[in-house]
């Protein structure tokens, strides 16, 4: 019987989880260094920790979650993103006492979208999260940390940073209105499912896809008329320093993001290189929504990334294991091979032995697998109780033991 994976799920290995762990130990030194601490939670959660403030509207809360009834009825959703969770883990455990509070965290997400190259059903996400600060330093360093971060992934020239703002709630309610009639007038110019979102989620056309529509959104009115001068001014300083900073970025007046919960700041960063899926890091303040989730009435700023997309553009990543290999001549030198096989790994390297006896076979293989070293175990080397040792790249050869092969092997 052969089984399949789920559509839109996908394993790792080789090389792919070489690149896997390297955005995972990227993540965790950039964390250290702004300090944020790692916060794990749940796969899944209670459904309406997401529903309402992801936005009832919204795709991912409309046709994207994985949600069921377990047995006593509760219903349950395997979380589609992060903020969510992390703001309900801080509110639970307390954590939100003395801020501000940043959290990081990596995990699986999972949503229901049609699959194709760097959109799954199971993804990775990385996630920063900043609880409890108002001022433009937190939109600024969150920016930073991300543009930061993904440099030591992927090369710079694969990068764009696109960034907008949405105001308060209050204007962003006015001004969806204002397209919503803008958009109503217009129909003509729009797709079915463009036409569909008018009255539930006008921002949504701003960043469709479809270039037919592209003429009438350009038309359309735009936010940066309806900011109040607190954003204006913010905004202002936020280019400012991410100028002085040294960082890149274009202004993108259609930059709303997919999830409802969003205000004031937002940002993206976008390559070339991927088709459609081309955003890497997506984030944005979201003030008022640890209050609605039960929380204090305090500020947050965060981003969440994908590690699928971001591996796709990385390039290689060398594995940095020094294996030795062994070599065993014949069976019967086996029990005096075992045990430098078993002091190495005792002094933390990492070992190999292909399990025949045979030394052509095994010195092609430890070349293959650019080993540093082989070890050979013959006639000679039981009866003097030492071993060959063999450096692959000088291809010096001397006798050790166990006494001294670490001195050899430094
Ligand atoms: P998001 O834009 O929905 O934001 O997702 C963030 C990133 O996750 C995307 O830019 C993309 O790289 C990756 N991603 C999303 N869906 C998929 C998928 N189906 N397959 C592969 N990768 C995917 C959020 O999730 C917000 N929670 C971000 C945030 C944090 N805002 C504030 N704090």
């Amino acid at each position: 019987m052969k089984i399949n994976p789920v559509r839109g799920t996908h394993d790792l290995f080789g090389e792919e989880v070489n690149k896997f762990n390297k955005v995972v130990s990227e993540v965790k030194k950039t964390a250290q260094k702004f300090n944020f601490n790692e916060l794990i939670t749940p796969i899944f959660e209670s459904s309406e920790l997401f529903k309402k403030p992801l936005g009832e509207q919204s795709d991912v809360v409309l046709k994207e979650m994985y949600t069921f009834n377990d047995r006593n009825s509760d219903q349950i959703t395997l979380r589609p993103e992060y903020t969510t969770p992390m703001i309900r883990a801080a509110i639970t455990n307390g954590l939100l006492n003395n801020l501000p509070s940043k959290f990081f965290g990596t995990g699986q997400m999972f949503r229901r979208e049609r699959p194709q190259k760097g959109r799954y059903r199971q993804f990775n996400q990385i996630n920063f999260e900043n609880f409890g600060s108002d001022d433009i330093f937190a939109d600024i360093e969150i920016i930073s940390l991300a543009n930061l971060l993904l440099k030591k992934l992927i090369p710079n020239s694969k990068i764009t940073l696109n960034i907008n703002s949405l105001g308060t709630r209050e204007n962003l309610n006015n001004y969806k209105k204002k397209l919503s009639k803008f958009f109503s007038d217009n129909t003509k110019f729009l797709s079915e499912e463009s036409i569909h979102k008018i009255n539930t989620n006008p921002l949504r056309i701003l960043d469709s896809k479809n270039i037919n529509e592209r003429e009438i959104i350009n038309r359309s009115p735009k936010l940066i008329e309806f900011l109040p001068k607190h954003d204006l001014r913010n905004y202002e300083e936020i280019k400012k320093s991410l100028t002085s900073l040294g960082i890149n970025f274009s202004e993108d007046q259609n930059l709303v993001r997919g999830l409802d919960y969003y205000c004031h700041t937002v940002f993206e960063f976008k390559t070339n290189d991927l088709g459609t899926q081309d955003t890497l890091i997506g984030g944005g303040r979201y003030n008022g929504l640890i209050k609605t989730l039960g929380g204090k009435d305090i500020p947050g700023i965060g981003f969440a990334g994908g590690i699928e997309r971001i591996m796709l553009l990385m390039n290689e990543v060398p594995s940095n294991d020094k294996v030795i290999h062994i070599a065993i001549l014949d069976a019967s030198y086996k029990i005096h091979a075992i045990k430098i096989y078993d002091f190495l790994i005792k002094n933390d390297f990492s070992v190999y032995w292909n399990y025949k006896y045979n030394l052509k076979k095994s010195l092609a293989l430890a070349n293959q697998k650019k080993a540093n070293y082989i070890i050979i175990v013959g006639e000679n080397e039981k009866r003097e109780n030492i071993f060959s040792l063999k450096n692959l790249s000088s291809s010096k050869q001397v006798n050790v033991d166990l006494s001294n092969v670490l001195d050899y092997l430094k």
